[in-house]
This record gives C-alpha cells, sequence and structure tokens, in this order.
C-alpha cells in the first residue's frame, strides 16, 4: 500500500512576513524572439522574497520561455532579468535519470559532505526515504514528481519555478501534492513561480496569481483568502474575473478537481 506522504497543513494563513517585502525577482522590459516569432515582449515580473505567485496563461503564450529564462537556461543577454542565484525547476514530467538511483538522481550535481545524507533528508521530506534505492522505472507518476521536488529542494533554491508540475498525476495525487507543496513552501520559505493551465489550482496556492497574454502580463490577482482556502463566494469571483481574463467563454464549473479551460480557439486544457 502507498504511504500517505501528507502533513497536515497548519489551518492559518501565514502572516505577512517582513521578507515578502523584499524582491527575488525582477525583470524589466524584456523580450524574447524565436526567429521572426516574438514569444515575450516588454514583459515587467517582480516577485517578492517568499512569496508563491501562479502563472496562467493559453497555450503557446510562452510561460515556460518565461520559466527558462528566469532558471537561466536560455539567453538573457544586455536584459533586465535579476533573480535569486539558486535557482531550482520541477517540469511537468519528472526527468529522472533511468540509469541513476533515486537517491542519485537527487544528489545529482550535489558536492561537499554526506551527499547521500543530504540526498536521503530531501527524499523524507517528501516521503519517499523508503524508495531510496530504487530505479525510476519502478516510481508512479506521482512518486517520480516527489523525487523530481526532492531534487529541486535538496539545493535550497531561492526561487523555485514549477511549471504545471501536477498536470501528469492524477487528480487525487495532484490534491495531496498541492498540501505536500505548500507544506514545503512553509518550511523552506522560496520565491515560487508556478505554472499551471488549472484557474482553480492557481487561486488554492498562491499569493498572487498573473495572466500571461501577448507577450506580457496583462493581469494580477492578489489571493488574500486564509489557507486552507475553501471555494466560496470571493474564491468563485476571483475565478470569474481569471477566466475572463484568459477568453474563457461561459461559466466556470464548480471547483472540484479544477476548473478546464475552453478556450476561444476550440482548444480544452486540463
Ligand atoms: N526553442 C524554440 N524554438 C522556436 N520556438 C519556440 C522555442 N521554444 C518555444 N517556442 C515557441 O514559443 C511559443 C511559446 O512557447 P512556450 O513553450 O513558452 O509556451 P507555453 O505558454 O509554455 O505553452 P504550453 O501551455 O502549451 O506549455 C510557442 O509558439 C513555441 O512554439
Ligand atoms: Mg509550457
Amino acid at each position: 500500500m502507498a504511504r500517505p506522504f501528507i502533513r497536515p497543513a497548519p489551518a492559518f494563513a501565514p502572516a505577512p512576513s517582513p521578507r515578502q517585502t523584499e524582491t527575488a525577482v525582477r525583470v524589466h522590459n524584456f523580450t524574447r524572439r524565436f526567429g521572426e516569432v516574438t514569444v515575450l515582449e516588454g514583459l515587467d515580473l517582480e516577485l517578492k522574497r517568499g512569496e508563491f505567485v501562479a502563472l496562467l496563461g493559453r497555450s503557446g503564450s510562452g510561460k515556460t520561455t518565461l520559466l527558462r529564462t528566469l532558471a537561466g537556461l536560455d539567453p538573457t543577454e544586455g536584459q533586465d532579468v535579476r533573480t535569486p542565484a539558486s535557482r531550482a525547476v520541477v517540469f511537468q514530467d519528472a526527468r529522472l535519470l533511468p540509469w541513476k538511483k533515486v537517491w542519485r538522481n537527487v544528489a545529482l550535481g550535489l558536492s561537499g559532505p554526506n551527499v547521500r545524507g543530504r540526498a536521503e533528508a530531501a527524499l523524507r521530506e517528501v516521503e519517499l526515504d523508503h524508495r531510496a534505492d530504487a530505479w525510476p522505472a519502478t516510481l508512479s507518476g506521482g512518486e517520480a514528481q516527489r523525487a523530481s521536488l526532492a531534487r529541486a529542494l535538496v539545493r535550497e533554491p531561492g526561487l523555485l519555478l514549477l511549471d504545471e508540475p501536477f498536470a501528469a498525476v492524477d487528480a487525487l495525487t495532484r490534491l495531496r501534492m498541492h498540501e505536500l507543496v505548500l507544506s514545503l513552501w512553509r518550511r523552506h520559505a522560496p520565491t515560487v513561480l508556478m505554472v499551471t493551465h488549472d484557474v482553480d489550482e492557481a487561486i488554492t496556492l498562491a499569493d498572487r496569481v498573473l495572466v500571461l497574454e501577448n507577450g506580457r502580463i496583462i493581469a494580477e490577482e492578489a489571493i488574500a483568502l486564509a489557507r486552507p482556502r475553501a471555494v466560496d463566494g470571493e474564491f468563485q469571483a476571483i475565478r470569474s474575473r481569471l477566466l475572463a481574463r484568459l477568453g474563457v467563454r461561459g461559466s466556470a464549473p464548480p471547483a472540484t478537481e479544477g476548473a478546464l479551460l475552453a478556450f476561444p480557439s476550440g482548444e480544452i486544457v486540463a
């Protein structure tokens, strides 16, 4: 039987902390082109230290491009992009190396003393230490994502970038992952930028939700609701405003496992 991996989340919203007044990420007037195609243009972004921000936008709007830029994976020459030095990314697919055991995947690139001990400690945080010596191919989708989270956490990143990290797991695992990510965020206090297509997931988790469109941030919603968040009137009002900014026709479905987005193009995104 699968081991539970949720620690109960405190039933209160964290008090605004002084660290949230410091700027962790600043991007000013950023442009990214691929050949003739301009994906990001004149983009401004500021994230406070320790803030949890969600990024919404239709498919192809440039969310992954922005994350890759902030992760230092794409060129930024001559442009104003400031981030913490230590950054880690979790992608939709866990991207574990199949020929390395789980703990070695987590320890990848780590140096210094007691590498195995540190990898195991990170695996313990995501309640996966019992699979330290397993091969990645034997992990479930949710376990692989937790290993990927452990690999990010072991670096104690100042900036944690999540690119649709729960899109490939089932609905129940996704809800458990929400609790896990929130508890890790509270404990380690990185600045988080999480891309998602799921409006309810964004409102449930984030301090602030941004919408990317036409190369820049076109809307933002500060979420002042206490955590854990109930789908109350205010939640639904925020959802409606965000769906409108995403160009979604019709009313939003009730939030159970996340709203489906139907874009004017006819594209359906879960
Ligand atoms: N290396 C690349 N070369 C050429 N075009 C690219 C490259 N990477 C991204 N693009 C293009 O840039 C645009 C934005 O891509 P990006 O992956 O950032 O979108 P996204 O918002 O993450 O979409 P999705 O929600 O589908 O993941 C797309 O049109 C994509 O085809
Ligand atoms: Mg993407």
